[in-house]
């Protein structure tokens, strides 16, 4: 693998405790897929006159932005059927609790799931996939949860596997058994969860299916006590976990996960102001999906304020899935996390990069630019970072490197 030298770049680090870590006439240096060097261009260790003979590639930035390649920390990608029915349902005044109470929703998107094979569910999930790479994105996390058995849950993170060896982009895969009770289990949840917690989570695990551990706390799926029991099979077999949770009403579910150590809550529209410290005192990332926000009209806003003031770490995700976001664009989750919960362009660009990196447990690998760190960027035809939360329906990606490698599509409009 040859290095390979970014030089006359303007570089978002997103290695300091805020802001963009911006350096610019910045020279970038990868070596063995990883980052070996970051200085001013003058600086370089090789210089471009001598690249030739040495071997190294070089790329001359002409001032474009380059930042780490984007995180996607929570989408449901892969899933039969779609719910545009329940769209034009929810534009006539019916909820989403509505919906999802007199059996459509997510048990919808379940009955289409299990009739799907594993191959229409890779064949349908790629398009979606690629429309989040071609904005940069590296890495993204994949949730099962409408399978709701060991066969179909252990389908879909299968297919998740697929994507990633597909598409050569990083995919963290997240058991969601505990999304919803599937209609067989009709009264009987806390049977559900025993099987969960005895064979379908213990089964997609000891098939290497499994990163992670989410579960679904709201009125309309799971209780606070159940979620804490997945958690604690979780733990017994070594996974992080995180939470749907708040979302629609205030459980208490991002407490209970923070204090059980979980790596992010998600959602957190209802949670109080008073119980953001719980996950400052964690170091629990809280993960703000503007698009379910914005697809669901909600008005609840999440407590912004109070997670800056306790220093919480604020990831940004698509959520992408058919119901409540059928989002396929961080550029745009970046646009809506400013516009609706007035984030900064900043820490719309740190919630999708090295905040997104700690709610999956990945910051030591990915999410900035920093010498060690594996070489996942993204060079945007740009001149600045607040240009990819301030416009709307423009693509300015022009390169993208997965460690190391440039994505051959995308190589030839920066060499
Ligand atoms: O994150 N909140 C629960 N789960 C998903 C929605 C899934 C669906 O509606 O299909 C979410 O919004
Ligand atoms: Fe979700």
């Amino acid at each position: 693998m040859p290095q390979i030298l970014l030089t006359n770049a303007t570089l978002a680090c997103i290695d300091g405790a805020a802001g963009y870590g911006l350096r610019e006439n910045a020279a970038l240096l990868v070596d063995a897929g990883r980052i070996a060097w970051i200085g001013s261009t003058r600086d370089c260790p090789v210089s471009a006159a001598s690249t030739d003979a040495s071997g190294v590639e070089v790329y001359d930035c002409g001032g474009k932005l380059v930042t780490p390649g984007l995180i996607d920390c929570h989408s449901h990608l892969v899933y039969g059927g779609d719910r545009a029915d329940e769209f034009e349902m929810r534009l006539e005044g019916a909820s989403y609790a509505e919906i999802a109470e007199s059996g459509g929703g997510i048990i919808s998107t379940v009955n289409a799931t299990r009739a799907a094979s594993l191959e229409q569910l890779f064949e349908q999930a790629l398009p979606r996939a690629r429309q989040l790479m071609s904005e940069g994105l590296t890495t993204l996390e994949i949730k099962s949860g409408y399978g709701l058995d060991s066969a179909n849950e252990i389908k879909m993170l299968r297919a998740a596997a697929m994507i990633e060896r597909e598409l050569g982009l990083r995919v963290v895969k997240t058991f969601l058994g505990a999304h919803a009770l599937p209609p067989e289990y009709a009264g009987r949840s806390d049977d559900y969860i025993e099987l969960v917690c005895n064979e379908m989570l213990p089964a997609a695990h000891a098939e290497g299916l499994v990163d992670a551990v989410d579960v679904f706390i709201e009125s309309i799926a799971f209780s606070v006590e159940q979620g804490e029991r997945v958690f604690a099979t979780a733990q017994q077999l070594g996974l992080p976990i995180k939470a749907h949770v708040e979302q629609l009403s205030d459980l208490g579910g991002a407490v209970m996960a923070a204090n059980h150590g979980a790596l992010s809550v998600d959602h957190i529209e209802y949670l109080q102001a008073e119980d953001v410290v719980t996950l400052a005192n964690n170091h629990c990332v809280a993960v703000l999906l503007p698009g379910a926000f914005y697809v669901l009209r909600e008005q609840q806003l999440p407590p912004l304020s109070a997670l800056r003031e306790q220093g919480v770490d604020i990831a940004i995700a698509s959520d992408s899935n058919p119901g409540s976001s059928p989002l396929h664009s961080l550029l745009l989750t970046m646009n809506m996390a400013c516009t609706l919960f007035r984030m900064t362009p900043a820490e719309a660009l740190r919630g999708v990069t090295l905040n997104a990196a700690r709610a999956l447990g990945l910051e030591q690998q990915i999410g900035s630019l920093e010498p060690g760190k594996v070489a996942d960027l993204v060079i945007w035809d740009v001149d600045r970072p607040a240009m990819l939360s301030y416009r709307i329906g423009i693509n300015p990606c022009v390169a993208v490197m997965q460690a190391g490698h440039w994505r051959e599509s995308v190589k030839q409009a920066v060499a």
